[in-house]
């Protein structure tokens, strides 16, 4: 069996002050081993409480329906402290701020730490050397030296690096990116695409790769999911979705990518 992730007929209810709201309606997708797909979709339109439904860190109160299998386990209704042990072992996610998930108080080496002895036991010297390898792995320089730094002594693109080392370190089979790339520039945005891209092709990790910008799914996904207000409008290979959308919205989404050839005088664009 090739299927890592099975989402069907998800449904996820949150109580509001106007009574229970449905933000995600019946979706249902599936996530390879060794594939990325992408969520892509405005913001409201559910993604965030579709992974969240996935990690059980869903809002107090919150109801689900449908059924999500992680090799082929059922991950609803499982206790707190089973779900504790699935995120980190067997599913990690990575969110779109780093500073809010990083303690300023310890080093990044130690917070690495804890995480991987949390999950793989074994000794201090063991998960400080799988520490520094995983720095490394994400790209930053002098890992050794850098561990034993404070979060705000990183740049905002090098957090990111290390939330992603945390969410790798106990080699999970699947890995959340929650707009991991909406905060920084483009340029360190293009980086930690590239980055992420590589790793899922070494660690052959299966993604979920959720943004708003449906421009940086082509570079990322195999295949798309795209969400409006809680439904599931289209789903189908990046390429389907891309040169043959069946939803309005999903047309619109695509007209509001600018184009490179966008800024250039008329003259001067190579077609
Ligand atoms: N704690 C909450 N209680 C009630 N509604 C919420 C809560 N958090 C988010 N929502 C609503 O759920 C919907 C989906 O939110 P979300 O999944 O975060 O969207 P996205 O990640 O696509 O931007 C939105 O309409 C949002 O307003
Ligand atoms: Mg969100």
């Amino acid at each position: 069996m090739n299927e890592l992730l099975a989402v069907q007929n998800l449904t996820v209810t949150l109580p509001t002050t106007r009574g229970p709201v449905d933000v995600v309606k019946d979706v249902s997708f599936t996530v390879g081993r060794d594939e990325t797909v992408g969520i892509v979709g405005e913001s409201g339109s559910g993604k965030s409480m579709t992974s969240l439904a996935i990690m059980g860190l869903l809002p107090r109160g919150a109801m689900t329906k449908g059924s999500i299998r992680l090799d082929g386990a059922e991950l609803l209704h499982r206790t707190d402290r089973e779900m504790r042990r699935i995120r980190g072992e067997q599913a990690s996610m990575i969110f779109q701020d780093p500073l809010s998930s990083l303690n300023p108080y310890y080093t990044v080496g130690l917070q690495i730490e804890e995480m991987y002895r949390a999950h793989r036991g074994g000794s201090r010297k063991a998960a400080r050397k799988a520490v520094v390898e995983a720095l490394r792995q994400v790209g930053i320089p002098e890992p050794q030296e850098r561990a034993g730094h404070y979060p705000h002594q990183f740049s905002g693109g090098q957090r990111q690096r290390i939330m992603i080392a945390m969410a790798l370190v106990c080699s999970p089979a699947l890995l959340i990116a929650d707009e991991p790339t909406t905060a920084l520039d483009v340029t360190v945005q293009a980086q930690i695409l590239r980055l992420l891209a590589d790793l899922q092709r070494q660690t052959h990790t299966g993604m979920v790769f959720i943004t708003h910008d449906l421009a940086v799914i082509g570079s990322i996904a195999t295949r798309v999911l795209v969400m409006c207000e809680g439904q599931q409008v289209e789903y189908g290979t990046a390429e389907q979705v891309f040169s043959a959308p069946r939803h309005a919205y999903t047309r619109r989404l695509l007209e509001s990518i600018p184009r490179i050839t966008d800024d250039l005088p008329a003259d001067e664009v190579v077609l």
